[in-house]
């Protein structure tokens, strides 16, 4: 059996291409300095954890619960009565996802039930709402920046609650009447946005999602998105914003989000309209298949499907954020704590191919994919079936090496053409790494 992966010259265009296409819209907006400065950390950091946490973990059916069930709001709420997480521990928290080699951490801040984590003064429908009455961004965000993470809050921009949210195609339980004002309600966001950036020291990001929930309607929904984005910049310029909302980026937007897809690729069915742009690139993954904690969804991911997730994704010069759902009482599921403490493991040994990296120039589907720091070429075998690549390498090549016992591999290297021969990958092998200079 000989298993030759020849990476042709086209997929060294591909990979070239990818990062070509302009935004769509002439970009008006000019990132601040330090903006600047914090997109370059950002897209160093490579790994980041979600978090979908708030009284929807409760029920364990996701954070769509309440519309998918058809819920009443009101009845839902009475759920923030019983939501007293005792085995919370930001500084716990932090300290696995530290070890397993993240950059930063995403919580959801205020999810679509439009439940608000913190103790904010804008509803009463938040952690004021619930015996434990602790705020959980707040302590979050201390233990971030304590431990040297990155620390980035999703925000909602749709709301299953509050009746002056023009509701779009989703959210549509019982009892959800009222009058709808997008102007009160864009106050409402604007004002918990000020606390959220006003309380809590630097916040590294602000991920905004739901704008889809009015891509069905007639006429265009006026998000007044700029004038959102203006409100951020102004109160910390350096906050990066992301928006989920899976077209081409806004003017303002300061990273380009990739749902459940390595950017490039559509498998989830969710890129189709957004070419990649030229803005640091994340993509958002789920463990298991779901983002809040659902107690019957036991579809975990490999470990080693993650790290070749990881890999792919820095292939594309992308970040990847990776959902962990904690459970209602406060403690992160122990399927993603085994999986973060391997993620780590393979990080501490491999990171340099990873961290800080470019994307590289060749890739072929999803059994070969590069990363790149200055004149070192990491070319990351992702399937333990391939027993030979040929690269068209057109520089000269100095050294080949295996990282994983400091090896030699068999190559030979003439007329631009690199072949590497005769390799043996363990099936155990979630990413065999061979470094090029
Ligand atoms: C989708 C889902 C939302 C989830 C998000 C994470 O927008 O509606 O529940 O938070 O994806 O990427």
């Amino acid at each position: 059996m000989n298993r030759l992966l020849k990476i042709c010259m086209a997929a060294l265009v591909g990979g070239c291409l990818l990062h070509a296409a302009p935004l769509r819209a002439a970009d008006p907006y000019e990132p601040s300095p330090e903006n600047r400065e914090a997109r370059k950390q950002f897209a160093e950091s490579r790994f980041g954890i979600f978090l979908h946490w708030g009284i929807y973990s409760l029920f364990g059916q996701g954070e769509w619960y309440l519309s998918n069930a058809g819920l009443d709001p009101a009845e839902y709420a009475k759920a923030a009565g019983a939501f007293y997480p005792h085995r919370f521990d930001a500084r716990a928290w932090v300290t696995a996802f530290k070890q397993a080699g993240a950059r930063y951490v995403c919580l959801t801040s205020r999810h679509h039930d439009g439940f608000s984590m913190w103790l904010t003064d804008q509803s009463a429908y938040s952690m004021a709402a619930t015996p434990f009455g602790r705020d959980i961004v707040g302590e979050l965000a201390d233990e971030c920046h304590r431990q040297g993470l990155g620390f980035h809050l999703y925000y909602s921009l749709i709301d299953w609650t509050r009746t002056d949210y023009p509701a779009g195609w989703t959210g549509h339980g019982k009892g959800h009447a009222g009058e709808a004002d997008y102007d009160a309600y864009f106050d409402f966001m604007k004002r918990q946005l000020s606390e959220l950036l006003t309380r809590y020291g630097r916040v590294d990001c602000i991920w905004l999602d739901g704008m889809w929930d009015h891509n069905r309607d007639s006429t265009a929904f006026a998000w007044r998105m700029e004038e959102l984005y203006d409100h951020i910049h102004a109160l910390q310029p350096a906050c990066l914003i992301g928006n989920n909302h899976h077209i081409a980026p806004l003017p303002g937007e300061d990273i380009q989000i990739f749902e459940r897809d390595v950017p490039g690729e559509n498998k989830a069915g969710l890129s189709a309209g957004q070419p990649v742009a030229r803005l640091p690139l994340e993509t958002c993954q789920t463990m298991n298949g779901s983002w809040g904690y659902a107690v019957a969804d036991r579809r975990y991911k490999p470990t080693a499907a993650l790290i070749r997730l990881l890999a792919r994704t820095a292939g594309k010069g992308a970040n990847l954020l990776l959902n962990v759902g904690p459970q209602p009482d406060g403690a992160l599921p122990e399927k993603s704590l085994t999986r973060l403490d391997s993620m780590g493991r393979w990080l501490a040994r491999y990171g340099e191919t990873i961290y800080g990296t470019e994307a590289g120039p060749w890739h072929a589907g999803d059994s070969i994919v590069t990363t790149r720091r200055g004149n070192r070429l990491f070319l990351h075998v992702l399937s333990p079936n391939v027993e030979e690549v040929e690269l068209p390498v057109p520089f000269r090549v100095r050294s080949v090496r295996t990282l994983a016992d400091d090896s030699t591999p068999r190559h030979t290297a003439h007329n631009g053409l690199l072949r590497i021969y005769g390799l043996e990958i363990d099936r155990s092998c979630p990413d065999y790494v061979i470094e090029i200079k």
